[in-house]
């Protein structure tokens, strides 16, 4: 047969996949992530966004200036490379690639080399470089982590005969209270960007049965926590004909759901991260339920044994520390109710037992997370309810829409609203929430 014949071209493959390529020449796009080198031998690490794997470069399997290139090759190049795929027990995948052929697509120059090294840096660095930064391991596999419990949120309601509706981002009033609003000049008009889809997927709960919403939601908040973001994402069922203790089923159920779902599906992606997973697998229903009466006095005692500093009155919000107090006495996540109806929204039913608490729930997540579900059940009077738009001094035009809600056919209805970055933090077993979203808005960070 004719000579010009040419090596078979490999199939591509990807680091986290190489289990279905054992023993095959394979081609894989990466990156030059670390380099050791020990005499006739390189030891190139590359990571192709999957993973990571070793690789091995045999000086006397590649031509001299191959081998010259890959030994002088600088962390963060891109490369297509060409190797055999051998299964190798110590390697942290199980398999490294005896590399026969390389092509570098971009060199990264040594006068201008990447600034993020294996070493460690501050956080400061390090966000100031996010675009960067999320090329770690660490930060990938935190990002893989986040999209798998938003599918699991978006799966979860999908199988569940929620209609998903996008509410608007631009809205002419607060939602949330007007303390957090972020001001746009709408043409001639003032608008705000949104708090909470919450207002809008009422509207489409009572036109569609059981529905959801899943956007970015926009805080103003001087709030410099570990938990506050200015920019957030928040998945938020709205359901019409349903009570308070059918929004607790519903948020057991999809917290445990989401936790099970990234147990099965990213587990490596948590060990990577180095989070306890024992801790993860008692997430499953039921959590416990307890009265905002039944917080203040554990809040009362916690003070008495000289766990907390200042004494909880009834009456108030829960605090971050009191949050982080009370949800540390639990393994699962714990869901505190019926919170008094001062220190809560507008729109929230008042209990018909006791008026001065509202049916409402905060779901706190264990281990000291606190806050990541907040909802309720909404007024369905038109009458209480103008009366407390009226009392909240909101601006009654601004709320013709949603009290016809209450005019044509209302029905007791309610819903919450999750935060997915305060979900991931918790999952994680992070510090901060803004390492959970790609690139985080607060109070002090607008950049990259
Ligand atoms: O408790 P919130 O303010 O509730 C609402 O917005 C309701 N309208 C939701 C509803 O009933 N449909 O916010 C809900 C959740 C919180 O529990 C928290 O997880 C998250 O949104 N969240 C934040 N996450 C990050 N940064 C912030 N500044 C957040 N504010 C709220
Ligand atoms: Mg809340």
């Amino acid at each position: 047969m004719a000579a010009d014949h040419k090596p078979a071209p490999a199939p591509e493959a990807r680091i986290s996949d190489l289990g279905h390529h054992d023993g095959q020449e394979v081609t894989l796009k990466a990156w030059l992530y670390n380099l050791r080198e020990s005499g006739k031998l390189l030891f190139p690490i590359f990571r192709d966004g999957t993973g990571l794997l070793q690789g091995v470069v045999a000086k006397n399997a590649v031509s001299p200036e191959l081998f010259e290139t890959l030994k002088n090759l600088s962390q963060e190049s891109s490369v297509i490379v060409r190797g055999r795929v051998r299964a190798d027990k110590r390697a942290p995948g199980g398999y490294e690639l005896d590399v026969s052929d390389a092509q570098v697509v971009q060199r990264v120059a040594e006068s201008d080399p990447y600034p993020i090294s294996l070493k460690e840096h501050g956080v400061d660095f390090l966000m100031e470089r996010r675009h960067l930064w999320v090329r770690s391991p660490r930060q990938a596999a935190i990002l893989r982590v986040r999209a798998e419990i938003i599918k699991a949120c978006r799966d979860f309601f999908d199988d569940r005969g929620f209609v998903l509706t996008d509410p608007p981002i631009l809205t002419p009033a607060a939602c949330e209270g007007t303390s957090t609003l972020f001001p746009v000049d709408y043409f001639e008009e003032q608008a705000f960007l949104t708090q909470s889809g919450q207002l809008y997927i009422e509207a489409t709960a009572l036109a569609l049965g059981k529905v959801y919403s899943f956007g970015p939601t926009f805080r103003a908040e001087k709030s410099k926590t570990r938990r506050h973001l200015t920019e957030f994402w928040m998945v938020e069922p709205e359901v019409a004909f349903a009570g308070l203790d059918d929004l607790m089923d519903l948020a057991e159920g999809l917290l445990s759901f989401v936790v099970q779902r990234v147990l099965e599906k990213r587990r490596r992606e948590l060990e990577l991260i180095g989070r306890d997973l024992g801790l993860l697998e008692k997430v499953t229903p039921p959590f416990p339920r307890i009265t905002y009466d039944e917080a203040v006095q554990r809040l009362q005692e916690g003070h008495a044994q000289g766990k907390l500093e200042s004494r909880f009155e009834w009456g108030g919000d829960l605090g971050s520390p009191d949050e982080t107090y009370l949800s540390q006495q639990f393994e699962k996540p714990v869901m505190v109710h019926r919170y008094p109806a001062k220190v809560k929204a507008f729109y929230m039913e008042p209990d018909p037992q006791r008026p001065e608490l509202a049916l409402c729930v905060d779901v706190l997540a264990p281990q000291g997370y606190g806050e990541i579900i907040g909802g309720s059940q909404r007024i369905s009077s038109y009458d209480l309810l103008l009366a407390r738009i009226r009392e909240h001094g909101l601006p009654e035009e601004a709320f013709q829409w949603y009290l016809d809600l209450r005019k044509y056919g209302s029905v007791p209805h309610g819903g919450f609203g999750m935060g997915i970055e305060r979900v991931v933090a918790w999952v994680c077993g992070l510090e901060h929430v803004r390492e959970t979203i790609p690139f985080a808005r607060t109070l002090h960070r607008l950049y990259p």
